[in-house]
């Protein structure tokens, strides 16, 4: 089980922890100006776009978009937990980590709070349930009947939630956990006319790990059929969100590793027998399709995805375009087929781990079974048909980046029309002058649009945190045109009004998503060194309000017209006035 560090232990091995010697041990590093240089060791690259920069200590790939500070370099290279990056650096510059403390340092994060206080509740409904009260006696008593053994039960640590409306209520209190983080875990609900009652009741519990083994959500089960709903999942907290998280990774994740393939199924038991079954490098998805942000996570182990699908799944081809948005992120996904209206889940139990290999070893990669699928809803023999199946995969060839594979399915797909390949090159360009754009785009290509003005503005402050107090005067977060920018700038904000100081690598731990971390290594090695910072802050602040006063100007006069369009003569003198104010204010902005 992963363990718990406070927040000032962390901080002080970053701090005592060089990037530049730690890397230096990985790959060689090559002093380039300010920062140093290397080929990136996270994707192929045949000129340097891999930067570390010792005064920020944090470091950024421009060619594959990774970035982050020591602990996510070491995380990513060894594939680690965030707790074990820390032990193995720790040791290194000798802080001696503390023992797993039991209660929250004031100094804590929300975010750690969050964890602790799921980690809580699942030793709570774990130990109801392995402990033999007579309460989880007809819990034990299912999952045996469904087959799972106390060795499954004990591999994923699932649970209990007896029928007591405030039994973990009860419980956390006395691990003196507030009822606010309770709530913002999503552990309890406040119950009308005051109080609280727990989320889950009555319910067999599946917690869900994040890849770093630290419980973020659960999944609960009805024990009786009928009972709705039949699962129950964490609703998305702080430390918690269906489309990114996926069950059974933190399990999966090495055998993903050796055995260089991922088998993601849909349900939480499909998952865990296929575990019992020696498919050990299984994970579900939390009941949606996979999402792109899945996928990348996934993709750090291995490129080769294996998706189960059950034959009876409404619109077989409806589900595989989902599947297009995956293929710029240069991942492989085979399809596996299991007969009509079964799950991974009955398959094993009826038909055993043989079986099911077979069922794995005969997946088609996605080309080949959507063909396969087209060729089945089209008539090939006739004109028509060649031409809708060929409209309809398309799109699949047109999301395909490597040309190697795109011309390869070209060809594959001219030879099975008995078209020549020339004329398919042709549809495919005309389909993709007409606008097409696979959603997203390669993470290489997805440079962030973030407005110059506020990128120099959070550099000068990471730099120099007594800018910091000036901005948050001048500014407010919706000033800030960037979406990507404003969970950073009110993170720097806050971190600054609890007299914390603000640097770019304490600040990528203290943000909770990747997004954030990556923007600000990005960021922080993309803008050249800033000289004259009073003179470069004073400039974005006036470029910052310039552009929020001419918006609010813009839509003011748009309501000016209507007002004259509908001669509504007071609700114009009002209009007016307010749109003379907002002019004084930009004049004396430019005469500052
Ligand atoms: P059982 O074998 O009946 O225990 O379930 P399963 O694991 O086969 O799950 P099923 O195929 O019914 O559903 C697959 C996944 O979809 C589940 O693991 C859940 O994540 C999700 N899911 C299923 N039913 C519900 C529901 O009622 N509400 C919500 N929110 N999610 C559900
Ligand atoms: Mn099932």
């Amino acid at each position: 089980m992963a363990g718990y560090i406070p927040q000032d232990v962390i901080e002080e091995v970053r701090s005592k922890a060089d990037i530049i010697e730690v890397i230096s041990e990985y790959i060689p590093l090559k002093k380039s100006g300010r920062n140093f240089k290397a080929l990136c060791p996270f994707h192929n690259e045949k000129t340097s776009s891999f930067m570390v920069s010792p005064a920020k200590q944090i470091f950024h790939c421009f060619g594959c978009g990774a970035g982050g500070n020591v602990f996510n370099f070491v995380m990513m290279h060894e594939h680690l937990s965030f707790y074990e990056a820390i032990k193995k650096i720790a040791a290194k510059v000798g802080v001696k980590l503390p023992e797993t403390t039991k209660k929250n340092t004031a100094t804590d994060s929300l975010f750690n709070k969050l964890l602790r206080a799921n980690e809580l509740a699942m030793l709570f409904f774990h130990r109801q349930l392995m402990e033999s009260t007579k309460e989880a006696a007809s819990t034990r008593a299912y999952l045996k009947s469904r087959g799972f053994d106390r060795n499954a039960a004990e591999n994923f640590k699932l649970g209990f939630a007896s029928a007591k409306w405030q039994g973990l209520f009860e419980h956390l209190l006395k691990e003196e956990i507030s009822d606010k983080v309770m709530v913002q875990a999503g552990l309890i609900s406040p119950r009308q006319g005051g109080g609280y009652c727990d989320k889950f009741r009555n319910r067999l519990i599946f917690p869900i790990f994040n890849s770093y083994d630290k419980v973020v959500g659960f999944g609960a089960r009805v024990l009786e059929k009928g009972q709705m709903p039949k699962y129950l999942n964490s609703s998305d907290t702080l430390v918690f969100s269906k489309g990114k998280n996926l069950y059974g990774l933190n399990v999966a994740k090495k055998y993903i590793l050796d055995k260089d393939r991922v088998i993601i199924v849909e349900g939480y038991t499909d998952c865990i027998r296929a575990h019992e079954n020696g498919f050990n490098e299984t994970v579900a998805t939390l009941g949606t399709a996979l999402t792109i942000e899945q996928t990348r996570s996934l993709k750090r182990y291995t490129k080769n995805f294996i998706l189960i699908y059950d034959a009876d799944e409404a619109g077989e081809l409806a589900a595989l375009r989902n599947l297009d948005v995956l293929l710029p992120e240069e991942v492989m996904p085979k399809i596996a087929v299991l007969p009509k209206g079964t799950d991974p889940d009955d398959y094993l139990k009826n038909s055993g781990a043989d079986s099911f290999n077979g069922i794995i070893e005969n997946a088609k990669n996605i080309f080949d079974y959507k063909l396969q699928l087209l060729f089945k809803k089209h008539n090939v023999s006739s004109a028509e048909g060649k031409v809708k199946i060929s409209q309809e995969f398309l799109p699949t060839l047109a999301a395909v980046t490597n040309a190697v594979l795109k011309s390869t399915y070209i060809k594959k797909l001219a030879e099975a029309l008995g078209v020549a390949e020339i004329d398919i090159l042709s549809e495919l360009r005309k389909f993709q002058k007409s606008g097409y754009r696979p959603e997203i785009k390669k993470s290489e290509n997805k440079k962030k649009n973030i407005d110059l003005a506020e990128k120099i503005l959070l550099v000068i402050m990471l730099e120099d945190n007594t800018f910091i107090a000036d901005a948050k005067k001048k500014l407010s977060i919706d000033d800030f045109i960037s979406d990507d920018i404003k969970p950073v700038i009110s993170k720097v904000f806050e971190l600054y009004e609890e007299n914390k100081k603000v640097e770019p690598a304490a600040l990528i731990d203290e943000l909770s998503d990747e997004e954030s971390k990556i923007l600000i290594s990005s960021i922080s090695l993309d803008i050249p060194e800033i000289k004259d910072k009073k003179k470069n802050f004073s400039d974005c602040i006036m470029s910052i309000k310039k552009r929020v006063l001419n918006l609010k100007l813009k839509n003011i006069n748009l309501q000016i017209r209507s007002a004259q369009q509908n001669e509504m003569s007071d609700k114009l003198h009002e209009l007016t006035k307010e749109a003379n104010f907002l002019l004084e204010e930009k004049k004396g902005l430019i005469k500052k």
